[in-house]
């Protein structure tokens, strides 16, 4: 199925270039959910997601809990809310509560659909500032979609802790697919989607958690930018006979240079011991 919600960096694009190396797992785990795109697509029947943002775990916590109560919340809000006024009202209500409320996930999902580009900031104070976006139409995913995702997130366990923690959750004939905030080159300056920041250092760190799970047992798929420090890092933590690099093509929507729309390509990294 498709994600529930959008995503920055979300990898519903990719899909087909990445289905094609989700095989051979026991338990699949995605320690940088967001929108969960490759989850959902792949339908697990036992699985981990986790991400640092709360809220949207919270969001996950209660599709998986109250699908039916939770989108009649959204319907709701989307009946006569989506002018500009409406738009900060709700949006301060957000940080003004607390907890995961399911009012709080509807609003979560509202302002997902109805802020600028999908985008999800917040400032050092925790506080989401994106402004409303220009959008004409709203999709809200149908009342089979809640139950679906509500069944399939049955069979998973739910985190929002660093993902240094579910790294060492993993086991033998595990798969885990690792598509950390971009590694911060000249063509991926977007890396604060939460706070604290994934900057070099973190993914350097990944690396080597990443090694320690590939000695257990488990493959790892890794979504990078094309960035060729990342790349050596790489290579140079583990045998490259253990690794195929797959190129895809990209008009990353968050790109700093229009006219380079199409030209991007970012990584794909497959690290099993029988390629
Ligand atoms: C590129 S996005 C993942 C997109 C996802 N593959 C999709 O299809 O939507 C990276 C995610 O990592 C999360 N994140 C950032 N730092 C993290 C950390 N230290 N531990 C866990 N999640 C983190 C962000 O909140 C963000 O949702």
């Amino acid at each position: 199925m498709k994600p529930l919600v959008k995503w920055v960096g979300g990898k519903r694009r990719f899909i087909k270039d990445i289905d094609p190396y989700l095989k051979n797992y026991k338990r699949y785990i995605e320690p940088f959910a967001g929108s969960a795109a490759v989850f959902f697509h792949l339908n697990p029947q036992n699985a981990i997601l986790n991400d640092l943002n709360k809220d949207l775990v919270n969001f996950y916590k209660n599709v998986r809990d109250n699908p039916i109560q939770l989108l009649k919340s959204i319907e709701n809000l989307f009946e006569v809310k989506t002018d500009v006024e409406s738009y900060y009202l709700l949006r301060d209500e957000y940080n003004s509560l607390k907890g995961n409320s399911l009012r709080k996930s509807a609003i979560f999902f509202y302002l997902n659909k109805v802020a600028f580009n999908g985008i999800y900031r917040v400032n050092s104070r925790g506080i989401f500032n994106v402004p409303v976006g220009k959008h004409k139409t709203y999709y809200i995913p149908t009342e089979s979609e809640f139950l679906e995702a509500s069944e399939l997130l049955k069979n998973t366990k739910l985190y929002s802790i660093s993902y240094e923690s579910i790294m060492d959750k993993v086991n033998n004939k595990d798969l885990v697919y690792l598509d950390p905030p971009y590694f911060p080159d000249e063509t991926s300056k977007f890396v604060g989607y939460t706070d604290p920041a994934f900057g070099k250092e973190q993914h350097y760190h990944m690396l080597t958690l990443c090694k320690n799970a590939f000695a257990k047992g488990a493959t790892i798929i890794i979504s990078n930018s094309r960035s060729k420090e990342f790349a050596m890092a790489l290579y140079k933590t583990f045998d490259s006979s253990f690794i195929t690099a797959i190129q895809i093509q990209t008009n990353r929507s968050i790109n700093p240079n229009a006219n380079n729309k199409n030209r991007f390509v970012e990584m794909l990294y497959v690290i099993k011991k029988e390629q």
